[in-house]
Parts: structure tokens; sequence; C-alpha cells
């Protein structure tokens, strides 16, 4: 396995500057999956829940919701919105049982920077499903990776409490983005410095649908997403169902 991609203090700036936002967007395509395939089992799993931003929309549905994320600092900021929090690795899941519900979000899935990573996570996701459960989990449209992380203008955001920079730069040949992520958050009155590294693969559809498949896991429906309504196709959500 490659090295986990575990956010640090950019968790503090991450729900005004990104995760807000696009839960908003994602959450209409959740209203009208959640609507179309009732659940039988209220039990709802967010794999790299970060901040937990799904999770009371899950619980006021009445889903019991359970997250679990490999960065301590994001589940810290997580607590604010939920209980059942559990810290581990997508690739290596901490639970027995089974989910009605499983939600991956936000692109969280091109952190696994090996496809035998991604395949095991899906391993691991077929294991807490049975044949009710849904899974449902976006990735980045590989097209984006060229188009968006090679620009060269950073992507700059503020607020009153933080300030975020995020410049990112694409390796064609090696299918990674990488992403330098600095700026300052203002945490219980003090001022957090921000300065991490994070990467990302570029997959291609065909290389998660092989990788789904070798996990257990067939797909559904496959949407392309335009999140932030500009007329680009940004991101590919997929429904599944175990096989
Ligand atoms: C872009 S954030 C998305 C968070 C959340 N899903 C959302 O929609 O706001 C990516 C998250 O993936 C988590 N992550 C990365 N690699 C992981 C892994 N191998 N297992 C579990 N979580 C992981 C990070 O810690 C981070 O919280």
């Amino acid at each position: 396995m490659t090295g986990a991609e575990s956010y640090g203090a950019f968790a503090y700036a991450y729900d005004q500057a990104l995760g807000e936002r696009y839960f908003r967007s994602v959450r209409r395509l959740l209203v009208e999956r959640l609507d179309r395939f009732p659940a039988k089992e209220k039990t709802h799993l967010d794999v790299a829940c970060g901040t937990g931003l799904a999770m009371p929309f899950f619980a006021a549905r009445g889903f019991a919701s359970t997250g679990v994320d490999i960065s301590p600092v994001m589940l810290n900021v997580a607590r604010k919105r939920a209980k059942t929090l559990v810290l581990g690795d997508a690739r290596s899941l901490p639970f027995r049982g089974t989910f009605g519900r499983i939600t991956c979000l936000y692109d969280s899935l091109n952190h696994l920077l090996d496809p035998r990573d991604l395949a095991t996570a899906f391993a691991e996701i077929a294991n807490v499903m049975d044949a009710d459960s849904l899974f449902i989990f976006d990735m980045n449209h590989p097209e984006i990776y060229p188009a968006v992380w090679g620009m060269k203008e950073p992507f700059v955001d503020e607020g009153r409490d933080f300030h975020l920079e995020i410049a990112t730069t694409y390796r064609r040949r090696e299918l990674l983005g990488r992403a330098l992520v600095t700026g300052w958050a203002i945490v219980d009155g003090d001022r957090i410095k921000i300065r991490e590294r994070h990467t990302q693969r570029c997959y291609e559809r065909d290389e998660i649908i092989a990788a789904l498949a070798e996990g257990g896991i067939d797909a559904i429906e496959i949407h392309e997403f335009d999140p932030w309504n500009e007329g680009r196709i940004v991101k590919l959500v997929f429904v599944c169902r175990k096989t």
C-alpha cells in the first residue's frame, strides 16, 4: 500500500473554502437516489467522511450514520456534526456488519494512488454491503487533471477566519496531481498555520469500473456531474450494488 493521504490543519479551512459548497451541490443527487431507491436497513456509512458534512443529511432522513476517515484532524472538526466517528483507512475498514447506504464523496478515492489500493478499498466496501445496500461515490473526471490541476493560477479563498491557497501541478506520465495547500485558520482564538502536500491519481472511467469489478461491486448508474454549474463536467458519480 502506498502512503495514506491524511488531511492536517487544512481541516480547519476545509468546510468554508470547499466542503460546504460541494455538499450543497451533491445533496441534490443524493436526495434523488435515496428517493428512487428506498433503503430497508436505515444505516449509513460515510467512507473518508472528513468533517462529516454528509452525516447530518442522512441522520435527518432517519439513518444511523457512521463516519470513518484516516485524518484525526478532519474527524475532530466532524465532532460538531456527528457522534459515531471512527479513525480508519478505507483500505482496511474496521467494521463487521453491513450498512444500507454507503457514501464516499468529494473525490476522496482519488487519494488512493495505486489502482490496487482502489480495488482493495472497493473490496472492503463490498464486505460491508448486502443485496439491498447502495454505494454512492464520486471521483474526479480524468479530464480535469490536465485542465484544472495543470493550471498556473492557484485556487485562493478567504474568509474572516481563514485564508487558503491551493497550488496544483499535474504530471501526465505519472497520472499524478500534486497540491500544495497553504494558509491559516483561526481555531479557538488561535491562528493555526496550514502547509501540507496532497497527491491524487487520475483514474479513467474504465479503470474505476475494473477496480469495482475486482472488489465485487457493479455500477448501476454513472453520472457526469457539474457541481459548480459552470457547464463543465468535473466529477463522475457512481451508484453501485454488490455484485
Ligand atoms: C476532499 S476530503 C473529502 C471529505 C468528505 N468526504 C467530504 O465530502 O467533504 C478527502 C478526505 O479523504 C480522507 N482520506 C484520504 N485517504 C483516505 C483513506 N485511505 N482512508 C480514509 N480516508 C481517507 C482525508 O483524510 C479527507 O478527509
